[in-house]
């Protein structure tokens, strides 16, 4: 299989200067060569720095699970989340916000339509997780008299009433967004280390700076 890196061409109209990879596509038993166009720097920057931030964040939700309630530590660590994922929620607006103004390069028509149909349908539903996780945890806290302890120093105080039952509606919205949020990953995993392992589209190497 021909894999070669042609940089910046000509062809290519987009916001930023894209590259385009060579992957190959089965004709009989040869291998017919077809360039796939990269998503941006940008893009790919965005992409592995909040991936890894959110990874990182589900982690330390699971862990929160093991601290006991009622106790200082856990209002320390349950603080500490609530701030990065702030953070991280503000990260991922500034991505969506990029996102709707850039285009993503076309899949290749080379690819089967019905996992064209399926990469898009995985990438909206992770957008829809990726919105509603920080939201809905942002919400829920607001709805609580504990509202956010800014990295352990400064206090937000709640803009809404202390409401157990608005709190557990947008706290239970978090936690099962949580399960879907972690399949939608694992699949979107799996779809990517298939396309690894078969790279006939040139696909992970479309997200990848290499
Ligand atoms: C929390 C983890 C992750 C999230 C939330 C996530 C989310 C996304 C989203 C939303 C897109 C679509 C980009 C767009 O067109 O706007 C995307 C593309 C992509 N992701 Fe991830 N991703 C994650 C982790 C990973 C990992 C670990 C891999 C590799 C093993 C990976 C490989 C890819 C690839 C190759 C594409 C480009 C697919 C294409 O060519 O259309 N992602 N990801
Ligand atoms: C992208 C951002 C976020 C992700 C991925 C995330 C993920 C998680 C996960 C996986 C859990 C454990 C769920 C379980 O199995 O019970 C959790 C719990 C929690 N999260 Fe987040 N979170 C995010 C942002 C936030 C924000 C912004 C807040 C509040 C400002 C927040 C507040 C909480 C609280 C209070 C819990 C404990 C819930 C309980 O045990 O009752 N999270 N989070």
């Amino acid at each position: 299989m021909t894999r070669a890196h042609i940089a910046e061409p000509a062809d290519v109209s987009s916001h930023e200067a894209r590259d385009i990879v060579v992957a190959g596509v089965r004709a009989g038993r040869a291998v017919k060569p077809i360039a796939v166009e990269r998503y941006t720097r940008t893009a790919m920057v965005l992409h592995w720095l909040l991936a890894l931030a959110i990874v990182g964040q589900i982690a330390f939700g699971w862990y929160l699970q093991s601290v006991p309630r009622k106790t200082p530590d856990r209002t320390i660590y349950v603080n500490y989340h609530k701030s990065t994922g702030i953070i991280i929620g503000l990260l991922i607006f500034a991505r969506l916000a990029w996102r709707l103004t850039h285009k993503p390069p076309p899949l290749p028509a080379s690819m089967p339509s019905w996992e064209r149909r399926a990469a898009h349908a995985n990438h909206v539903l992770l957008y829809v997780c990726m919105i509603v996780m920080p939201l809905a945890g942002y919400i829920a806290s607001n709805f609580s008299k504990f509202g956010v302890k800014f990295f352990n120093r400064i206090t937000f105080p709640p803009w809404g009433i202390d409401d157990q039952a608005v709190y557990a509606f947008f706290n239970g919205l978090h936690v099962a967004t949580s399960y879907l949020f972690v399949a939608l990953i694992a699949l979107h995993i799996a779809a990517a280390i298939k396309h690894a392992l078969v790279p006939r589209h040139g696909i992970l190497r479309r997200m990848l700076p290499l």
